[in-house]
């Protein structure tokens, strides 16, 4: 607030608190009375409808005085705190600082109960109730704008509920994209391949998930692609969660998988950047909203699990 804002507010707010307490005794000790009605009462002389008088009684004395008191309340409030334009009260009070410790003191309380929690292996927390339920919870303040409340993704950001992961499906290298964040590099290559080859690869993108597509185009595609992409995406198209570069077999996309997305995808570029908690959160609180995430991996059948040993 500007020097003159300060003392414009500050000048206006004493005015106004003036102009009323002079209000109130200039009313109080000015007459008005001018007649009297049949029953011998004062009254102001205003008559309406030919015998309705308006009478002339003075503001009840508890009235007077508790407007008296709110006078004075408000000016104390004023000199202790903030309130007259820039002036912070003699008190030192504000309401961030107050925010700010109530913060850290809900942080604590929230670190002291959860600790023993958080303390306990991510496997384990995984099917921990309390741990799902706070970290759900966490999930719909923190994580959800992205994500989706139901954790499903939306073009750009991941389904966290399948079994197709990004950055790699182990606890570790889980809590490693949510604790530390992840920022995924896909350059484009608009400048690099014309229009036609452009859309040559996109087609062969779409045959390694299994589409059935012109077989020349997809053929053409396929020797850009073991140029240029296979080094991040793999010669089979199978992805390198190390350098977060998706699985093309799979039919699942982040960013779509219409010949005009991946085209797009192709040309332009993508750069999926998922914030580090690290800072965000703290390590408990991520610990626990991991958990949530973890709980929601679909279960594998025996078969499979048995193949990951
Ligand atoms: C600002 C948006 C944003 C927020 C908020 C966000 N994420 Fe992400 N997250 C992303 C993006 C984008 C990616 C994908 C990065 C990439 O392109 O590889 C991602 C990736 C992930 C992945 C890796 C997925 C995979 O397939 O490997 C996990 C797990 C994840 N987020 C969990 C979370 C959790 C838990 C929270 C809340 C604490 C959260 N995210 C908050 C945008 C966000
Ligand atoms: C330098 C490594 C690198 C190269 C080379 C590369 N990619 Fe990618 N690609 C990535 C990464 C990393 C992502 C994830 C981007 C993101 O999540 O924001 C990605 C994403 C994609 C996607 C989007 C998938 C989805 O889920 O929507 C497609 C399609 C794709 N790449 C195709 C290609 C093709 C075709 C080429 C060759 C012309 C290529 N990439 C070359 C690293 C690479």
């Amino acid at each position: 607030m500007s020097a003159f804002w300060h003392w414009y507010v500050a000048a206006l707010t004493l005015v106004f608190i003036a102009i009323m307490v002079w209000l109130f005794i200039s009313t109080g000790k000015a007459k008005v009375s001018t007649g009297q009605n049949e029953a011998g009462e004062e009254t102001t002389g205003h008559v309406w409808d030919e015998d309705l008088a308006e009478l002339n009684n003075p503001m009840p004395r508890w009235w007077l005085w508790l407007f008296y008191i709110s006078v004075i309340f408000a000016l104390a409030y004023l000199v202790l705190y903030p309130g007259l334009g820039r002036f912070d009260g003699t008190l030192g009070w504000s309401s961030s600082e107050q925010y700010e410790q109530e913060m850290v003191v809900a942080n604590e309380s929230f670190e002291t109960r959860f600790q023993a929690l958080a303390n306990e292996p991510l496997e384990t927390l995984a099917s921990n109730e309390e741990a799902i339920r706070v970290g759900r919870n966490l999930f719909a303040h923190n994580c959800s704008t992205c994500h989706g409340s139901d954790a499903r993704g939306a073009k750009g950001y991941p389904n966290l509920t399948d079994n197709h992961w990004i950055w790699g499906d182990s606890t570790d290298q889980i809590w490693h994209s949510i604790y530390l964040g992840r920022q995924a590099a896909m350059p484009g290559f608009g400048a690099a391949l014309s229009d036609q080859d452009v859309t040559r690869v996109a087609t062969y993108v779409q045959q390694l998930a299994g589409l059935d597509v012109d077989q020349t185009m997809a053929a053409a595609g396929k020797k850009q692609y073991d140029m240029i992409c296979s080094a991040c995406h793999g010669p089979q198209g199978l992805g390198n969660p190390m350098l977060g570069a998706p699985n093309l077999t799979a039919g699942v996309y982040t960013y779509g998988g219409s010949l005009d997305e991946i085209r797009h995808t192709i040309r332009e570029g993508r750069n999926g950047v998922m914030p580090a908690q690290k800072d965000l959160l703290g390590e408990t609180r991520t610990k626990l909203v991991t958990a949530y995430i973890l709980s929601l991996r679909p279960k594998l059948d025996t078969d499979e699990a048995l193949s990951r040993e």
